[in-house]
């Protein structure tokens, strides 16, 4: 894992995007896999701003409420056309979103993994973190292991959520996300997290044991996972100065 801590949000959030475009400046028909919430916002904007090619590019949105249409003000379809792909010249045949008005789950869930598995897999998994840990919506307990599937959400993550809705009570109960062992297929993970309120996930994640009971935790098995922080969201990790130090050293064509 690398963790890069950086002053401010819309630091971090250029790294990211640097990252991101890195990866589609190497392989113009990337595969992505995309977050939304608070966290991509800025991050999505230095993308649009820095105007690449997404004329080949496929993406894949890691998760969607159950019960919620595209049109849904509150949709993650809404979303992410809203902040990014209206942005840019992306091709929509190429864009996958969890169907939250799917009548068959299951076998909507296994086309999803399908669908990935048909364009050889994601290049880039974008994540953000949830306040208890989670990416995707895999709540903690989720299993380590798990695929495309439909998820409960828990009192916190509803609680959290409730922003974007008006109230806890409209947030659906139900989403259908990524598994966790769908995400960490992907050759490559960036996980972005901002603000103190993700600070006890992120130290979690970083510096505990692999636990279901953080999911973020088993991005410290994989290859290559780069962990990008603001100073509030690194706020609780012990050995940030390690992470400083190792950052602020490596030579310029190794630093994405
Ligand atoms: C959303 C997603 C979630 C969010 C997490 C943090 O697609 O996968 O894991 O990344 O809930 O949300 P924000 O960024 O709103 O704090």
């Amino acid at each position: 894992m690398e963790i890069i801590i950086q002053p401010t949000p819309k630091a971090a959030s250029e790294i990211a995007a640097r990252i991101v475009a890195r990866v589609l400046q190497a392989k113009p028909n990337a595969v992505l896999g995309l977050a939304t919430g608070d966290t991509p916002l800025l991050l999505y904007r230095e993308l649009v701003r820095l105007n690449l090619d997404w004329h080949k590019v496929t993406t894949f949105n890691l998760d969607e409420y159950v019960g919620l249409a595209p049109d849904h003000p509150a949709s993650y379809h809404r979303f992410m056309w809203e902040n990014l792909f209206d942005h840019i010249n992306i091709v929509k045949k190429n864009v996958h979103i969890p169907n939250g008005l799917a009548k068959d789950i299951p076998a909507f869930c296994q086309k999803y993994e399908d669908a990935i598995r048909a364009v050889s897999g994601i290049d880039l998994q974008v994540l953000g973190i949830g306040t208890d840990g989670h990416i995707g919506f895999n709540e903690p307990t989720s299993s380590l292991g798990s695929r495309t599937r439909i998820k409960t959400l828990t009192q916190q993550t509803r609680q959290d959520n409730a922003r974007f809705f008006g109230s806890e009570a409209k947030v659906p109960h139900h989403v259908i996300t990524m598994g966790i062992g769908t995400i960490t297929d992907a050759r490559r993970c960036l996980l972005l997290a901002l603000g103190t309120k993700k600070a006890q996930a992120i130290a979690e994640a970083v510096e505990g044991p692999i636990t279901a009971m953080n999911p973020a935790s088993i991005l410290q098995a994989i290859p290559v996972a780069k962990i990008v922080l603001d100073e509030a969201a690194a706020g609780q990790l012990t050995k940030a100065d390690y992470y400083r130090w190792v950052y602020d050293n490596k030579p310029d064509w190794q630093k994405l």
